[in-house]
Parts: C-alpha cells; structure tokens; sequence
C-alpha cells in the first residue's frame, strides 16, 4: 500500500499527537532576521565590478585548468560545441555576433568541429570557461590558455531562444540569455575534469563517477581539501590512495546551488560554513574564497582550522610569486550575488520553461499547512527567506530529512542551515544531496515512496517536491493526507 492512501484515514487529534518533535527549532515568529551582514540596497558600482568578476574572472587558475590538467590541448584537439553541450556547457546567446548565429542556423558554422569551440571561446561566449586563442600559420585556430570562472557552475541560459542549428535542430536550453547565479544542473564538472590527461585513473574514475551514479548538476567541492597541502591537490602520485580515504571519511557530491536569494543571511552553504567570524568579507565571501582558492585554484590562499587534513588544520597558498588575485574581489562578488534575488515563477517561470498555473486556493491551503502545527515547516523554515539561520543558527545533523547523512562529516560546522526557499521551483532535485527526487521511470521517489495524485501531474517541479514532501512525511511522521501533501507541494511551487 503506498504511504499517501496509507495515512488519510487517521483521526485528526490521533495524527497530531504523533507528529514527532523536530530537534532544535525555535518556535519563530516572523519578526526581521537579526541579520551581522549588509541588507540592500547594495552600492551599484560593486555590484557591476561583481558581476564582471562572477561571469569573467578566472582569478589566474589558467595556472591549473591549463599549465597541469592540460584541458586547452584536450578542448582544441576533441571538444566540439555539441559534446561541450553533451556535458552542460551553455553558449551565452548575447555574446554572438549575427554572422555566426546565421552561419550556425545556415549549417556553414559546424557544430561537430572542435574549431567552433575555439571561435567560441574567442568571443567569450561559452558561460564560465575563458580561453586566449590564437591563429597559427596554417590558419587554424589554437587554444593557447584555459581557465574557469564562477559562471560555469553558478549560471545557466534561459530556454526561449530558439536557434535552429543547421535549420532543424533547436539549440533552446543550450544558446540563451545569462542567467546568473541559477545553479546549472546540466552541467558534468566531474566528467569535464575527467578528460584531462594528467590524472591518473583512480582520480578518472572518482570524476567519471558523479554523473554516472548521480547525475548532472552534481559537484564534490571538498575533494581537493583532502590531499597534502603540501602537494598539488589535484594530481599526484599517491592521490589514489587519497580518494579511497576521502570515500572512506564520507566524501561525495552535491547538487550545484543557487548563489542568489542570500541578502542578509549570517551564514553561506548548505552546512553554514561561510560566517563573518571565518571571513571578515562576510559569509559568502568566505565560501568564495573557499572555492575560488581551493577547487578553482585561482591566485590566493585559503585557511579554517575546522578543516582538517591528515590531522592537521586546511591551508591552502596557491599564489604565484605572491600575487592573490582573490581578497581584492571579494567584497564585489560577495556584492553582486547579493543583489540577484531568488526569482519569481510568474515572472520568470516561462523563460525556464516552468508553467506558472499554479491553484491560488491550493497555494493558500498549502500555506496554512506550512504553518500549522501538523507539518511544522515554518518553525524552521521562517522570516521572508524562509529560513532561521539567524534567529535560531544552525541546526544539528539529524534536522535533515535527505537520504544521504554523510556530506555534513567534512563540513566546518557538522551542521545544517536551513535552506532558504524562495525561487526553489527553479532548481529540482532537491536537498543538498538531490534525494528529493521523483524517478520518471519507476515512478517513484527516491526514497521509494510514492507520490499519490501527483504521479499523473505532467510538472517535474511539482513530482519532485511530492517527493521532498514524502521525505518529511516518512522522517517526521507528519501523517499529511494526499489532498494536504498536494496544496503543500503547490505552495511550495509558489515560493
Ligand atoms: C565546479 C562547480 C563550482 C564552481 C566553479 C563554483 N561553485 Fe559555488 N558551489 C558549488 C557547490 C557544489 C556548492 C555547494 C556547497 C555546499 O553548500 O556545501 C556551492 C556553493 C556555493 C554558494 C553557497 C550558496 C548558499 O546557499 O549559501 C555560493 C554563494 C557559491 N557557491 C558561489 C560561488 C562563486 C562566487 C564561485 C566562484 C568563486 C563559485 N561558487 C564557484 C559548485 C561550484
Ligand atoms: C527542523 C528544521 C526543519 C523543518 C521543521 C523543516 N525543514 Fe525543510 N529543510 C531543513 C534543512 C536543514 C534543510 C536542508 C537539508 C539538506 O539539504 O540536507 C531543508 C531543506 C528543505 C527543502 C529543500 C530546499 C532545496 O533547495 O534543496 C525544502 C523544499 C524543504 N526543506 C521544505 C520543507 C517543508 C515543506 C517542511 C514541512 C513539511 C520543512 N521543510 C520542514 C530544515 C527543516
């Protein structure tokens, strides 16, 4: 019998006295957050240097993505634009000159010739990646430096731009407009990392493995965190053996997130490790840091002592003669992810594809169960940005209700913020390990449970937050009734 036919016979006074009590919530109402960081309005001259920092700046880690994993000889030699597409690369429709969407739609550019790459790359097209290429004597193109920038995971294309490559295929989804700070969960990092012929095969197999076993969209930011400061991170002779520790102490990928909608909220990731104690530029700017020095490997130097590798404290210097290209940016960055708020499905669902039919007496019942005293979800989830990391703080590892348990060891914290939720219609799967995920072909979730009256529902926004839904029904015992499960999923599409 499936979990939403199974709980709709229960008494009402019988169902609340077994709804159990989640650990560590206030019961907040919904008074400001006490916020240590700046609120809006955010000066507008950081803003635009920040938004040039997060589309362009690869803060020097050509030194990585080129001098050791020698991605440029692997991009000019074998990375045309549809197996860069095949892997979530997404071309920024702005950036291209007419005679080239005309020699794209007319088949005169082709699609399958890694050459196209190269012209793309030079009209710094491709979201996230930045090439200096140059033209040799025999007239080809060369890709003489790569690099990465924050782009390539935390922005994606809207999917109205229809380019007909060749006159049939329709490039929606690959060519689009910017859209910044939205998490790209098409893109494969570890099987992009995959190709470069300086790992050895454990680390191949460890990359490889993050699209295969989980899918796209999955990143694992605290690989690199685990190996001898003292080596490369990255490659190394004993980096196999490393990799089979790190598995062992719990390593394993997440969803990308969304880097908006974080105005004012004391702490940054999933695990709240980015606070203003950590990184006087403030919680964002401490996980930019973090990213930017040790998995991008971008000029600059990186330290927590929470952080702790083969017993000792994480210190990271991957400066060149000196220079850090990081500290000075990080006030502007922090500033421009700060001023993207989460967006709202009415008025940018459509560009994402995402109908916003939504039931307005279903979004309000579905309110009313948010805050009632039967499902709870406002006691953590409070305040305008739905979450209470700063009136209540972190919360502790068994306050998620995500399959996975594992992620949080290798946190700073070994804690959970309470992800905040506006604009979350964007982003399925959801939870930071995508557990909360509806299987099209089992037609189940992921947790094997089933989704009642919205397995017929066309909407993958709509299945895969039944499935969130069933998450903190099964864990929590909340013994919602289908109808309720589905004006919860509905105001939760609402956010
Ligand atoms: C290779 C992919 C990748 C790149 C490149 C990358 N990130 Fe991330 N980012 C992630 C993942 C995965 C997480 C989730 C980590 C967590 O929450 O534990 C994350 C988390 C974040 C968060 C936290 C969001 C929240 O809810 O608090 C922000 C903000 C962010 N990244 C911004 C950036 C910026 C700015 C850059 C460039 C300096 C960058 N990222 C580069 C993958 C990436
Ligand atoms: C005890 C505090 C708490 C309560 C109560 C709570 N949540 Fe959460 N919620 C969290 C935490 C912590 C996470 C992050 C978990 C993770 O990613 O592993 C989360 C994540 C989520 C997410 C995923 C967001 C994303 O972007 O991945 C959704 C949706 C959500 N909660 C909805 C709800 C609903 C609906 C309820 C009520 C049925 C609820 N929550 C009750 C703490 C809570």
């Amino acid at each position: 019998m499936s979990i939403f036919t199974r709980n709709k016979w229960l008494p009402v006074a019988l169902s609340a006295a077994l709804v159990a009590g989640f650990a560590g919530c206030n019961d907040s109402d919904d008074a400001g957050p006490v916020s240590q960081v700046p609120q809006l309005p955010l000066d507008p001259q950081l803003v635009a240097a920040g938004q040039q920092t997060f589309r362009f700046d690869t803060f020097g880690d050509e030194t990585f993505w080129t001098d050791t994993l020698q991605m440029h000889t692997v991009i000019e030699s074998a990375v045309d634009p549809l197996t860069a597409a095949n892997v979530g690369l997404k071309i920024d429709a702005d950036a291209l000159p007419p005679e080239v969407v005309q020699g794209i739609i007319d088949g005169s550019i082709p699609l399958d010739d890694p050459q196209t790459t190269l012209v793309l790359l030079s009209l710094n097209a491709v979201v996230g990646v930045k090439g200096q290429v140059s033209t040799g004597n025999d007239g080809k193109r060369h890709l003489d430096r790569v690099g990465i920038t924050c782009a390539l995971c935390h922005s994606t294309v809207t999917k109205d731009v229809h380019v007909m490559a060749g006159g049939t295929t329709d490039l929606a989804g690959i060519v689009g407009k910017r859209l910044d700070g939205w998490p790209n969960r098409e893109l494969q990092p570890g099987t992009i990392i995959s190709l470069s012929p300086a790992l050895t095969p454990g680390q191949k197999a460890e990359y490889v493995s993050w699209a295969t076993k989980f899918g796209p969209g999955f990143y694992d930011p605290r690989i690199d965190a685990n190996t001898d400061p003292g080596s490369n991170p990255a490659v190394g002779h004993d980096i196999d053996a490393n990799i089979v520790a790190y598995k062992a102490a719990g390593g394993v990928p997440v969803v990308i997130p969304a880097a908006l909608g974080l105005v004012g909220l004391n702490n940054a990731i999933f695990t709240g490790d980015g606070d203003t104690a950590h990184e006087p530029a403030g919680p964002v700017a401490y996980w930019n840091r973090y990213v930017g020095v040790v998995e991008m490997h971008g000029h600059g130097t990186f330290s927590d002592e929470r952080l702790t590798i083969n017993g000792k404290p994480l210190k990271v210097d991957h400066r060149v003669g000196g220079d850090d290209l990081i500290t000075p940016i990080l006030a502007q960055l922090e500033a421009y992810q700060w001023s993207i708020a989460a967006p709202a499905i009415g008025t940018e669902g459509a560009k994402w594809g995402v109908a916003s039919d939504l039931d307005t007496q279903k979004v309000a019942s579905g309110k009313a169960i948010f805050e009632g005293s039967q499902a709870k979800c406002s006691s953590c989830h409070s305040g305008s940005s739905f979450t209470d990391v700063n009136t209540f703080g972190l919360h502790p590892a068994s306050d998620s209700v995500a399959l996975d348990k594992n992620y949080i060891k290798l946190s700073a914290t070994k804690q959970w913020r309470v992800t905040p939720l506006k604009g979350i219609w964007m982003h399925s799967p959801y939870f930071h390990d995508g557990s909360g995920a509806f299987n099209r072909t089992t037609a189940k979730c992921m947790d094997g449970s089933e989704i009642g009256s919205l397995a017929g529902a066309t909407d993958r926004v709509r299945q895969d937050l039944a499935c969130v839904v069933n998450r903190y029904n099964d864990s929590k015992a909340l013994w919602l009734t289908d109808p309720q499960r589905v004006d919860l999923v509905e105001y939760l599409k609402s956010l």
